[in-house]
């Protein structure tokens, strides 16, 4: 059921996107996911699998990345997103980003992008894959259009990305600045102002070059006021009007907000953070069975050896996942049973296994749905990349005609 936001946040667009990785795990899922499906319902949601940044350091084997993203997404749909709550699709099924990113390329210094504390840090971890390319430079660039293409009002990402929406921003700004004063709109004022008869058009033009003279606001105001009179002008024209009057540029690409994404740190298996390369994960939609070989293998307490040592929950790995599972109850029945030996590993184990896989059968009964369905799996993401499409579609044309390059 799709419960619609009632304080007035549907309007607002939130948009992230998410690398082509494959399957997720549960780190991903307590990252991001379980957020974006909490904002689904409240603002107007735009996500999307970011298959072309998955090129960007990916290029070289690229035979992996349509599965990686189509399994990704199954996962999305498997935890919870909601196709009729958001809009759900695959960035290269969206070819504007890639316009957009060429026109913001334009304007992008080259000293704001070798500044990216992500582009240093990827260039130095994966030095033996050659990254000096134009498109890994241009990463942070391709991000700022994926958010800018939709008029986002907020991004929700984890603290790494920050930096990215600063750049995002920038141009934003930049662009703003350099196309915001609209190039047809003098031939708007002077047909506007002409249609006004003779005294007021003679009356405009002096209140206009005293304003500029003096910089006087009240001169202004008053030509303001002239024109607001004019019952021949739509709202829209006034509007741009009075931003060449004042000089100030109209605003084409509203700039995003970050949303901070809370947890980052997801424990693994092995109690360093969860991640793939460290094989150390649970699946989102690893089978039960599965999931409780990995619990009963996992390491605990190091001085746990025998059932009768006493242990320290703060130094077992099983712990930092109760953390999040578990209830308060469980918690303390933790903590005192480990510490005074009244409980065993295999105990603590067995409740933290009901925890997870309580919060994970709704998402294995979904997985299993659109496993035993793909084609309704492509019908979703297909229906998404025309309503992003069509947002798409609009801010480009004013991008274009802004920048003086609309032909139509
Ligand atoms: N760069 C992001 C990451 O690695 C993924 C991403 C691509 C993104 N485009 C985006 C996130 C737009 C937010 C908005 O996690
Ligand atoms: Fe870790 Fe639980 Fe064993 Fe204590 S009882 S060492 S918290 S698994």
């Amino acid at each position: 059921m799709t419960v619609i936001a009632t304080d007035g946040t549907k309007h607002q667009r939130v948009v992230s996107g998410m690398r082509s990785t494959g399957r997720l795990h549960l780190g991903n899922y307590h990252g991001a996911l379980k957020n974006w499906i909490k904002l689904q319902y409240k603002y107007d949601c735009f996500f999307f699998a970011a298959d072309w940044h998955a090129l960007t350091t990916h290029y070289e084997k690229t035979l992996g990345i349509k599965n990686s993203t189509l399994n990704m997404i199954h996962d999305w749909l498997s935890a919870g997103l909601d196709p009729n709550a958001c809009k759900l699709f695959i960035q290269s099924g969206v070819p504007e980003h890639a316009e957009l990113h060429l026109l913001l390329s334009m304007i992008a210094p080259l000293g704001w992008l070798e500044r990216v504390p992500t582009y240093k840090d990827q260039k130095i971890k994966l030095k033996e894959k050659d990254l000096l390319t134009y498109g890994f430079l241009g990463y942070s660039v391709l991000q700022s259009a994926d958010v800018l293409l939709y008029k986002a009002s907020y991004v929700p990402v984890g603290e790494d990305q920050v930096p990215h929406i600063e750049l995002t921003r920038a141009l934003a700004r930049r662009f703003n600045y350099l196309y915001g004063k609209e190039h047809d709109v003098i031939d708007v004022a002077e047909v506007a102002v002409s249609k006004m008869g003779k005294k007021n058009t003679r009356l405009f033009y002096n209140l206009l070059k005293t304003y500029h003279k003096t910089g006087n606001i009240e001169f202004l105001k008053k030509g303001r006021a002239l024109l607001s009179t004019q019952a021949h002008l739509s709202i829209d024209k006034l509007e741009r009007l009075y931003g060449f009057l004042d000089e100030r540029g109209k605003i084409i690409l509203p700039e995003p907000k970050p949303l901070l994404t809370c947890r980052s740190k997801f424990p693994g298996l092995d109690g360093r953070k969860m991640s793939k390369s460290y094989n150390n994960t649970i699946g989102l939609t690893e089978s039960a069975e599965s999931v409780e070989k990995k619990i009963k293998t996992m390491p605990t307490d190091p001085a746990r050896v025998r059932r009768t040592d006493p242990g320290e929950p703060l130094k077992c790995p099983v712990w930092s996942f109760h953390e999040i599972y578990s209830t308060r109850k469980v918690q303390d029945w933790v903590q005192v049973g480990c510490r005074s030996v009244s409980i065993g590993c295999l105990d603590c184990k067995g409740e933290l296994l009901v925890g997870i896989l309580s919060e994970q059968k709704p998402v294995l009964e979904r997985a299993v749905e659109y496993q035993n369905n793909p084609s309704a799996v492509r019908i979703i993401v297909q229906q998404g990349i025309e309503k992003a499409r069509d947002v798409a579609k609009n801010t480009l044309s004013e991008v274009r005609s802004a920048m003086g390059i609309s032909y139509r």
